[in-house]
């Protein structure tokens, strides 16, 4: 199964993911965090892609596709993915659909995480994330067990350099400009599905099993 989660920055994409993921037994692919781990190992891809990020900018389409297609020919996405923040603009969704279509491939599902912009900001002060593993925390839905630290694989946690409240605002703009028209790609293939992201996220989850089945 092959899906891809649409959705504003801190609509619940991650999160809904990694849970689609552990069910489903399929691997979570966000090249958010492929960018966030380069950044913390210090790689050239990283440095190049912070100052895009730390702007709440785009990364640019060249540097983003390759990363995704590499990582999609794994042998451990041969029975399917689910694609968090990916594609994120026209381009990215031509080439991810080109390069499926060479190999009678397609999507299945485009999930639509529904939130308004204003329950967004109020979230994302609150998220803390571990740069080691992904794992994603909020300070009041989902705290860790203790107070920092990855419940996971023990590293500190930290509020993401493109959470503050103003690059925030600079998200949520790309999105509506760069990313919103996704919807209208899938809708016309067919594969777009919308949840109610403002639900529990227990909820939210619920729904989107609905869907997959
Ligand atoms: P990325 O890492 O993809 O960030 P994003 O899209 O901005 O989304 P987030 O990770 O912030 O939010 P999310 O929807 O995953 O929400 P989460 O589950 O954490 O990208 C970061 C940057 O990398 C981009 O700005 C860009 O520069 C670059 N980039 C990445 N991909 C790119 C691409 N394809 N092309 C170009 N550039 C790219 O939830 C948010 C918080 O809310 C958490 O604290 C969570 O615990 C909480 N929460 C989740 N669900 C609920 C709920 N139902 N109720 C209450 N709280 C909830
Ligand atoms: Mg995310």
């Amino acid at each position: 199964m092959k899906i891809i989660m649409l959705g504003a920055p801190g609509a619940g994409k991650g999160t809904q993911a990694k849970m689609i993921a552990d069910k489903y037994g399929i691997p979570h692919v966000s090249t958010g965090d492929i960018f966030r781990a380069n950044i913390k190992n210090g790689t050239e891809l990283g440095m190049e892609a912070k100052k895009y990020m730390d702007q709440g900018l785009l990364v640019p389409d060249e540097l983003t596709v390759k990363i995704l297609l590499d990582r999609v020919a794994n042998e451990d996405c041969k029975n399917g993915y689910v694609l968090d923040g990916f594609p994120r603009t026209i381009p990215q969704a031509n080439v991810l659909d080109k390069a499926l279509t060479e190999l009678g491939d397609q999507i299945d599902f485009a999930i639509d995480v529904d939130v308004p912009d204003e329950n967004i900001v109020k979230r994302m002060g609150g998220r803390r994330a571990c740069l080691s593993c992904g794992a994603t925390y909020h300070i009041e839905h989902v705290p860790p067990k203790a107070e920092g630290i990855c419940d996971t694989c023990g590293e500190k946690l930290v509020l993401r350099d493109d959470d503050k409240p103003e690059t925030v605002q600079n998200r949520l703009n790309v999105y509506h400009e760069q990313t919103q028209p996704l919807i209208e790609f899938y809708e016309a293939k067919g594969v777009l599905r919308t949840v109610d992201g403002t639900q529990d996220m227990k909820d939210v989850f619920k729904s989107i099993v609905a869907i997959l089945g």
